[in-house]
């Protein structure tokens, strides 16, 4: 691949999603283009690039973003923030939000909607606690495509063989031919929305859970920092975020107070009484 085509990509990239593209990735960008090349009856990653050069902002930039997003996603991913929200953080919020009957829940970068399908469970389960309430699960993503086939609730087999327990799958979905399609109360709980994370959070209304995992390790220190940030500015007082397994605020943003004994979740505030341990 071309040098020049390269660091053109780099820079797009990172200006449009955040993607930081180290040098070393050539293979992962001719993985990811070649197909997208061919669709559009072009010889190769170079003929792609020089077309994007040409193209500006046009759908055809917006397929080469998609193209090289990653989406790895699956049920309860990491099992142990799920556990915690399960059981600790979302009866703190059901004896917090007693009064307004009211939470919601913002997965950042929910890519084909495991994330938060698996928090759509795991507050079914609860519903005698809530009956009459109204959380919502705000799941955005900057990709159309992936959005497009989380909203269908419909997963492959091995798509539901990966971190989904049997039972959850006996409870929540119907075989519908060579997929498993959740259940309509699941899907209903989750409203799918466009969002760059590196665009305002203005609109988006204030949130008491953010689940952000497995988005920042694509940014730089400086992206990872300016979403923190932003992420803490409409968390509530009370609020509290969870980030992937590999990602941390350490050395990034000071707005976040880490658990005493819990890796990866953090309070807005002091939360240690409710949550540590
Ligand atoms: C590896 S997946 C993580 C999915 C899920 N959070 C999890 O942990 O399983 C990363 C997702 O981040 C999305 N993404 C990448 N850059 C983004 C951006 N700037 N704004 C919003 N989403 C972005 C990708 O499209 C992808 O779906």
């Amino acid at each position: 691949m071309d040098q020049g085509n390269f660091e053109f990509l780099r820079g797009f990239l990172k200006g449009r999603s955040g993607l930081v593209l180290t040098p070393d990735k050539v293979y992962l960008v001719e993985t990811r283009l070649l197909p997208l090349a061919r669709r559009h009856g072009l010889d190769g990653v170079d003929e792609i690039i020089s077309k994007l050069r040409t193209s500006g902002g046009s759908d055809f930039a917006v397929e080469i973003t998609e193209a090289m997003t990653t989406n790895e996603s699956l049920f309860f991913r990491d099992g142990t923030p799920f556990t915690i929200f399960s059981e600790k953080i979302l009866p703190e919020l059901i004896k917090r939000r007693a009064d307004t009957k009211k939470f919601r829940i913002w997965c950042a970068a929910c890519s084909s909607g495991q994330e938060p399908y698996s928090l759509s469970m795991l507050i079914s389960d609860r519903k005698k606690d809530i009956t009459g309430w109204a959380p919502e699960i705000i799941a955005t993503d900057i990709s159309h495509d992936i959005l497009e086939r989380a909203k269908k609730g419909s997963f492959t087999q091995l798509e539901t063989q990966r971190g989904l327990p049997i039972q959850r799958l006996i409870d929540h979905f119907v075989q519908d031919g060579e997929y498993w399609k959740l259940n309509k109360d699941i899907i209903d709980l989750v409203k799918f929305e466009y969002f760059n994370l590196l665009d305002s959070v203005d609109g988006l209304g204030k949130f008491d859970v953010v689940f952000c995992r497995n988005v920042l390790i694509y940014f730089d220190i400086e992206t990872k920092k300016q979403v923190l940030d932003k992420i803490s500015s409409i968390l509530a007082p009370d609020g509290v975020i969870l980030l992937g397994g590999s990602e941390s605020v350490f050395g990034i943003s000071d707005s976040f107070a880490p658990i005493e004994g819990v890796r990866g979740i953090y309070c807005k505030q002091d939360c240690q009484d409710s949550l540590a341990g």
